[in-house]
């Protein structure tokens, strides 16, 4: 049964992107989700409207002390032109885990679901079909109370809005250069780490400058206890794969809970490739890379699903991994994870709806 919404259609509908010069993030379609909750009465009234600036009371907590979760998901056109979302029902359950963290009431998941496919069906012409393109999906909650106190707000607003975009790097598929961060952290034993919440991200845009300003694309993260132990690289999750053996950081609570980093290890292990989730060092690292034995690296994410790592800087040493290339593994991640998400291969784990 579908849930049920009201719906207003935008009068005027907005010229669609040109798919060729498509950046990530920069526009959005004719129409929008918002729902809200209050105290009393729970998340009430469900609506699809024309995408339009809101008025918000600059005394909204949200302003204050940065009460607000977000997700990140993609739609896709498969060859029979229809829309299809990846595991979008992993990234409601993320969501509620984040509103826990971050003391935000939590939503229906099968109703959120629903209310997205509504929305994507009122606009699946937006979804491009170009190489590397697709409809990113950016639902989220901030609170709206007016009030400046240190404390849970009792009202907050849920919204949908969606983009076209195309690949997350303008270069496409490319093994990147990495600066191993080792002053500033991330995310903290106890913190909010495993949250999808904004400040996380923006906090990290002062290593990410220092790491660009010394010629490297992104940042790896280190756990912020001993500064010993990789966590993430930039804002997604991070592999390696060391004597034909794939590593990732074992979750924590302060390493986020990735999807497409889940689809990896499933898909892992579909093809029998060894993979262990672990505490990694980052000398154990170096010491592979000393002994030949680093053979790829590379990060997961939804916006960029595969991301190669073409080398590390870590204090004085660089390790160029794989000649810089991207390696086979990769490749084959990112060839089959696309080729799903689009449809073009067939989905023996039911990741696509
Ligand atoms: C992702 O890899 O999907 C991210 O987390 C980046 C996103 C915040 C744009």
């Amino acid at each position: 049964m579908e849930a049920t919404v009201a719906i207003t259609e935008a009068q005027q509908k907005k010229v669609k992107p040109d798919p060729e010069t498509l950046k990530f993030g920069k526009t959005f379609t004719d129409h929008m989700f918002t729902m809200d909750y209050t105290s009393d009465l729970g998340w009430i009234q469900p609506e699809i409207k024309p995408y339009a600036p809101v008025e918000i009371d600059p005394a909204a907590m949200v302003f204050h002390y940065s009460q607000s979760v977000f997700e990140g998901l993609k739609a896709y056109k498969n060859p029979n032109g229809e829309a299809v979302l990846f595991r979008p029902e992993e990234n409601f359950k993320r969501l509620n885990r984040s509103n826990k963290r971050l003391s935000i009431p939590p939503i229906n998941e099968e109703l959120a679901l629903d209310y997205l496919k509504q929305l994507i069906e009122l606009e699946k012409d937006w979804i491009p079909s170009a190489e590397g393109t697709s409809l990113y999906i950016r639902p989220f909650v901030i609170a709206t109370e007016p009030s400046l106190q240190v404390a849970p707000a009792h009202n907050y607003k849920f919204f949908i809005i969606l983009s076209p975009v195309g690949s997350y790097y303008p270069e496409g598929i490319h093994p990147v250069s990495i600066m191993v961060e080792d002053h500033f952290t991330r995310a903290a034993r106890g913190g909010t780490g495993t949250a999808k919440t904004g400040g996380n991200y923006s906090a990290g845009y002062n290593a990410q400058a220092k790491a660009a300003s010394e010629g490297h694309a992104q940042v790896l993260w280190l756990d912020g206890v001993e500064k010993k132990y990789v966590e993430e690289v930039g804002s997604m999750n991070v592999f390696f794969k060391i004597n034909g053996e794939i590593v990732t950081p074992q979750l924590n609570d302060s390493i986020l809970q990735g999807v497409t980093r889940k689809s990896v290890i499933e898909l892992l292990k579909h093809w029998n490739i060894p993979v262990s989730e672990r505490k990694i060092p980052m000398q154990e690292i170096f010491d592979a890379y000393e002994s030949g034995e680093l053979e790829e690296a590379f990060g997961s994410g939804t916006a960029a699903v595969i991301s190669p790592i073409g080398e590390l800087t870590w204090k004085d040493s660089t390790m160029i991994v794989n000649g810089r290339k991207t390696g086979e593994v990769t490749k084959s991640l990112y060839q089959t994870l696309t080729q799903i998400q689009t449809g073009k291969q067939e989905d023996p784990f039911g990741w696509t709806v």
